[in-house]
């Protein structure tokens, strides 16, 4: 069975999860932390290289500050625990979309997995942290525009690969499988231009139960589009 190199998740329906069994909604957003732990490990011994889940989106500051607390202790908790885990596996962590609005503790967290696992070249997980691929992209065309302004480039320099090396994503290859739990079948605003070619899989099943076994139904699918269609990229 052909492997993704590179698969990107959106790990949606914790909260869905949660009320379903009669719990609040952030007891589902702790089992789910705890999933991303475990399917974590399952990916990187599956020997896939690339993997990249979206956490938090610029628009998730819309929901109660109960929750938003609750998921930022969340993701303190988490990346701190993170860097002994990267350690252990050589995986370098980036934290992905914009830094602004973040608490000042959660960025020096950020910033030291950053610089820790920099040199490391086994895995790269990245983590969408309040990202949003619009941001992402407005971020990056800064980015060109400014060098035009310097006169480092002209507008007619501009190439889809400097695009591509404009955005957080710029030094990694794209995703070949993107995954969404709990049955919504939208992009949601992540990794827009990353996802141009990728294979799509949606599942019914909420992320605190996406485990092996969906994982590998999910690559199955994956597989079966390839014979389908051709080789992919
Ligand atoms: C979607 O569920 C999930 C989120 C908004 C956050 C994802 C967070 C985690 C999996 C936990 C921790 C992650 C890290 C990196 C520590 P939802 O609340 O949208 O569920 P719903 O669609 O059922 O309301």
């Amino acid at each position: 069975m052909k492997l993704p190199e590179h698969i990107a998740i959106i790990m949606d329906g914790n909260g869905r999860w949660a009320k379903a069994k009669g719990f609040p909604r952030s007891y589902g957003h702790v089992v789910g932390c705890d999933n991303l732990e475990k399917m974590c490990d399952v990916i990187f011994d599956m020997g896939i290289k690339y993997l990249t889940v979206y956490a938090f989106s610029t628009e998730n500051w819309k929901r109660s500050i109960n929750e938003v607390g609750i998921l930022m202790n969340l993701f303190r908790r988490y990346l701190k625990r993170l860097l002994n885990r990267a350690k252990k596996d050589s995986i370098r962590i980036r934290v992905i979309g914009s830094r602004v609005g973040l608490a000042p503790d959660i960025l020096k967290i950020i910033n030291e997995l950053e610089e820790k696992t920099k040199n490391y070249t086994n895995m790269y997980f990245q983590i969408a942290l309040n990202y949003g691929s619009r941001d992402e992209i407005m971020r990056g065309v800064k980015k060109i525009a400014e060098d035009i302004r310097l006169q480092k480039i002209s507008p007619e320099d501009i190439t889809e690969d400097m695009i591509s090396k404009s955005l957080d994503t710029g030094d990694i290859p794209d995703p070949d499988l993107l995954i969404r739990t709990s049955g919504e079948q939208r992009i949601s605003n992540f990794l827009l231009w990353q996802l141009a070619y990728s294979e799509m899989y949606f599942t019914d099943t909420a992320w605190p139960d996406f485990k092996k076994p969906q994982l590998m139904e999910a690559i199955e699918a994956f597989n079966g589009r390839d014979r389908r269609y051709g080789a992919v990229k």
